[in-house]
């Protein structure tokens, strides 16, 4: 094959975007649902990166262009219909991808034969080996194996590793299998139903007749695939678990139960009276569904009475005023500054709390019932028999975890220095203890009966494997349960649901939560666990047809790597991102009791109490920067993860073949932390030569992506340095790396791509010419080095001029923007691409630092970006209250939000006469500063100004104004002041010829 590969070259971008995004709205089948993994990259954007680094460049555009359309498909504009809560039918363009094999739906069929076919051929017929060092759960090594690759998986964490066993393993050693369907299952009438109305499309009589056929023993068991034998042992568990249960949750007035909405309580500390800790009252808030909790003091003071009131009205003349009688109306005890009691109003501060939760003196107490109507969700009161009920089970449990591998759960929760489980200083510091005790029975018994189906396959003579993997997906089963079944699990008002533990990255302590029904068959109960896991095995065999057998290795990547990959493809962790493992000790410790005794593999590798973290005697374990595991020592921590990050290089370099390629994942947030981590990766022997901003989720706002819409991971491509290479020089490289994008940049603009991701996507390239020399010296500073930092600042540089100067004439001429400053091309940049609106903050970043900027001087100094902490943008997040890091998300790509400061609100003295320590003044406070004066009314003023600062004869000056007045909206008064400037310079006559020239409206 040619040495270049296509995502050398090009890539289906915005393709792979579309269909990444698309991707989380999918659920039937995704492995998303066969077991909850943090950062699980979309399918999509994994295919479209492999099957790109896999095969080589065509080498001519017409090729290249029909190779990608083959992968992507291409793009169009659709409107789609949405039907409101209020009736109302919205319509929305948006764009969608139509062919290729990226769509959710479209990763089967003779297309995806085709590159199967071709990436063999790449590879002289044979399966190539692609390696993903820190593999989570499974995306990539998946999406290799479904392209009929030779795939090693390995992650550290145990629960990650089970989950590549289940997604890679089972399914390709068993897909071809049937056996046939257990005893209990034939001899079930509801099981078969599901059964004959799952494999085939029956009438009603058919049915009938092959029901009395399975009764009269006429019809012989049928062999069935895995999945379909995890779906039988899943109902197995249930109707066993609905013997043991079904007391501890009574259906009332014939309407099961869907879920006991509880509050925690806190005595007052004034008058003693039992304090709900409740962040909203709000039990149901739809258009057409209002349900609230009421809650009247006791007459005695001793609590609150509660109460359900349906259909509350709607006040408010606007939806302002309607949101804040809703928010009034709706408020519960707690505040950012604590809770107040209802009884004396005396308010417990978060300390306060915090130090009863320690004593184990928070409580809890049952709010509100919600059941299944006859049409919908229902809510009431829960009656006495409920309220007792869910005291009563303390005997039992001890009874049931007597029976369960390790017993109760009591194993510690880990606090890490970012407190991603600040549970822990609210006293919920073992895991039991985030669990109801009725949930812990709940739990304890599936535990018991998820073994003993184990016990009874085997008595039903299947082959050792089988038993194992069916055994294991009931594992996840019960993990999917514990997701949804614990005190940290929610209830979503507006969808009318359980959001599991997991809806959030972390291991808050909820003051209001939602208990579900474990045996309801509405979402959240185990009926649905199974289905779900059933439909992500169905889909897993399928694609795992035929592949040659994967590997799924439990280990750290720091450690040795196998030889001879064709390529890797990975997504690491990233600095303090996500504590992976402190947060999935959650499923460790039930993993640990279900699987326990499966295989000596499980056993070895659950052998400990929890997860690995970080061990200083071998100097490796999980990839974390996490000043708790290093005394608080912030350095140490950053230099062991960063000095990890860079031996797992050299052991990715020391893996591959020759011509073998390491593609890496990175999100962005920080440039300089990911600048970090590229110079780790040259100086363990690689070359960067790609890199394409996917974006793979879904953005607050949804804009349309060639609207700089938030990328929110970076994938790199890599080869290795030949050893021949030698020290470049700074001149050199620089002149070459210059002629190197200057037409990628072209190409990349032409094919669309814009914002942050265009930086992005000429990074990579430019990257080419600075890291295949080992090391970069300075010509004109003897014994100096150039640093990656340095090196990309130039990069960056030349890609926003480049885009600015598309901005300002419309034909990308860089010389256009030669000379303006800094700020102002900050300024245009950001108002381009996010207009006036709040703006990701990873990406202001990128372009504050690509212009010798930094996000806090533009705020701080310059006084041109407002931070908004990307503000509540709905309703429902209104009402949250924030309580200390409340359930908020660590996300990977972006954190708060920031957004330009309007002309009206730049009000600094000194704006347009001063700028901080004394440099220019930027172009753009100049025309600030002008449109105040001309707000003003003073013409006199504004001729003084625009002499003193020699503004009719600067072309830059005009082609700003002219961009200001097309980006400003339409009708808006900015729009109107500019043009009156405008105007006013045209009249005075005054304009340079070559302005004339450039700009014919004038
Ligand atoms: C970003 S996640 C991978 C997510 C994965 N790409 C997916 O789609 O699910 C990073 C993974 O690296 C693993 N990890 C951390 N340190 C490691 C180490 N030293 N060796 C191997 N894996 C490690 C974590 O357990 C985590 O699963």
């Amino acid at each position: 094959m040619t040495d270049t590969r296509l995502i050398e070259v090009a890539f289906p971008l915005k393709q792979a975007s579309l269909d990444s995004v698309h991707e989380k709205n999918v659920r039937h089948g995704h492995i998303s649902t066969l077991h909850i993994w943090p950062a699980r990259r979309p399918l999509a954007a994994c295919r479209a990166a492999l099957i790109a680094t896999l095969l080589p460049d065509p080498g001519n555009a017409e090729e290249r262009k029909k190779l990608l359309e083959k992968l992507g498909g291409t793009v169009v504009e659709v409107v789609k219909k949405k039907k409101l809560p209020s009736g109302r039918v919205e319509e929305k363009k948006v764009e969608e991808t139509v062919g290729g094999i990226l769509h959710w739906g479209r990763e089967s069929g003779p297309d995806l034969e085709w590159f199967r076919q071709r990436i063999r051929d790449a590879y002289g017929g044979r399966a190539p080996k692609v390696l993903d060092p820190f593999a989570g759960g499974g995306a990539i090594p998946l999406e290799a194996m479904r392209l009929g690759c030779e795939v090693t998986a390995i992650d550290i964490n145990p629960v990650a590793w089970f989950i590549l066993k289940c997604t890679l393993e089972y399914p390709q050693k068993l897909a071809r299998q049937h056996r046939p369907l257990p005893k209990f299952a034939l001899e079930s009438p509801e099981f078969m139903e599901g059964f004959f109305k799952g494999t085939g499309k029956l009438t009603k009589k058919q049915l009938e007749r092959n029901l009395q056929a399975v009764q009269t023993k006429l019809f012989p068991p049928p062999d069935v695939d895995l999945a379909w034998h995890v779906r039988a042992w899943g109902w197995w568990v249930l109707q066993r678990a609905k013997t043991d249960l079904e007391r501890f949750y009574p259906v009332v007035d014939g309407k099961p139960t869907v879920a006991y909405l509880w509050a925690r309580t806190v005595t007052c500390k004034n008058c003693r009276a039992t304090v709900p800790l409740l962040k909203t009252r709000w039990l149901c808030k739809k258009d057409n569904k209002r349900v609230l909790l009421t809650m009247e003091p006791k007459a005695d003071g001793t609590g609150v009475r509660f109460g359900v009131q349906i259909d509350v009205p709607v006040v408010g003349g606007n939806s302002a005023q309607r949101r804040e009688h809703d928010k009034r109306v709706g408020s519960g005890t707690m505040s950012r500054s604590g809770a107040t009691c209802p009884c004396c109003n005396t308010i417990m501060t978060m300390e306060d709390i915090q130090l009863e939760g320690q004593a184990g003196r928070l409580g809890t107490v049952m709010t509100a019932v919600v059941v299944d109507g006859p049409k919908a969700k229902e809510y009431r009161r829960p009656t006495e028999e409920e309220l007792k009920l869910s005291h009563e089970v303390q005997g039992g449990l001890d009874r049931v975890f007597r029976e369960v591998p390790f017993g109760f759960p009591n194993e510690g929760i880990l606090e890490d220095a970012k407190r991603n489980t600040w549970c822990v200083q609210y006293g919920a510091d073992q895991f039991y203890r985030l669990f109801t005790p009725r949930q812990l029975l709940a739990l304890g018994t599936f535990v018991k009966l998820t073994r003993a189906a184990r016990e009874a396959i085997c008595a039903e003579g299947y082959p050792s494997e089988w038993v194992e993997a069916v055994a294991a997906y009931l594992g996840t089963m019960l993990d999917r349960l514990a997701n949804q079944s614990s005190s940290v699990a929610r209830w979503n008002q507006g969808g009318e649901k359980v959001e599991g533990t997991f809806a959030r990255f972390a291991l808050p302590l909820l003051w209001d939560f939602a208990e579900v029904n474990p045996l309801a068959h509405t979402s959240g109960g185990y009926p649905s666990a199974f289905e779900w896991v059933t439909l992500a095995v169905s889909h897993l065999s399928h694609a795992a047809k035929s592949m040659p057998a994967p590997q799924s290795i439990h280990q750290s990547a720091i450690t040795l790597l196998p030889n001879d990959i064709d390529i890797i493809v990975t997504d690491p962790p990233y600095y303090d991102a996500i504590g992976y493992s402190v947060l999935m000790d959650f499923f460790y410790v039930w993993l640990r009791r279900t699987s326990h005794e499966l295989s000596p593999e499980i056993d070895m590798a659950f052998r400990d109490l929890l997860t690995p973290k970080w061990s200083h005697e071998q100097d490796d374990g999980e990839l974390i920067d996490d000043a708790s595991r290093h005394n608080g020592d912030k350095a140490k921590s950053k230099a062991a993860y960063e000095n990890g990050m860079f031996r797992v290089f050299l052991a990715c370099h020391k893996a591959l073949k020759t011509d073998g390629r390491l593609v890496i994942v990175f999100a962005h947030k920080h440039p300089d932390a990911w600048e970090t981590l590229v110079s780790a990766i040259i100086r363990a022997g690689f070359v960067v030569d790609g890199s394409w901003p996917i974006q793979t989720e879904r953005t607050a706002r949804t804009r349309s992506l060639s609207s700089a819409a938030l990328s929110s991971s970076v994938w790199l491509v890599c080869k290795k340095r030949p050893e021949t290479a030698r020290p470049g020089w700074d001149n050199r490289v620089l002149e070459e790396m210059h002629e190197n994008i200057a037409t990628r940049l072209r190409d990349f603009w032409d094919a669309g791509i814009r914002g942050p991701d265009f930086v992005w996507a000429a990074t990579g390239p430019a990257m080419e010419a600075y890291s295949k020399h080992p090391a970069v010296r300075k010509a004109n500073e003897p014994g100096q080095l150039m640093t990656v930092s340095e090196f990309l600042r130039h990069v960056r540089r030349i890609v926003v001029d480049f885009v600015v100067g598309r901005v300002l004439s419309g034909n990308g001429d860089a010389e256009a923007v030669s000379g303006l400053d800094d700020v102002t091309t900050y300024y245009l940049l950001h108002r381009h691409d996010f207009q006036m609106d709040d703006a990701p903050i990873g990406a202001c970043i990128l372009y504050a630092v690509s212009c010798g900027l930094s996000d806090s001087a533009l705020a701080d100094q310059y006084d041109i970006l407002v931070r908004t902490g990307g503000q509540a943008e709905t309703e429902d997040e209104d009402e949250e209250v924030a309580s200390e890091n409340a359930d908020v998300e660590p996300e990977e790509g972006t954190g708060s939000k920031v957004k330009l400061k309007a002309w009206r609100q730049r009000m600094r003295k000194s704006l347009g006469y001063e700028a901080p320590g004394g440099r220019p003044v930027p172009l753009i406070d100049q025309i600030h500063r002008l449109m105040h004066l001309w707000k003003a009314g003073d013409v006199i003023k504004v001729d003084e100004y625009l002499e003193a600062k020699a503004l009719r004869r600067n072309v830059l000056f005009h082609q700003l104004l002219q961009a200001l007045i097309e980006l400003a909206p339409a009708g808006s008064e900015e729009r109107s002041l500019l043009e009156s400037i405008s105007n006013h310079v045209v009249a005075r006559g005054v304009v340079a010829e070559q302005v004339q020239r450039r700009l014919p409206g004038i």
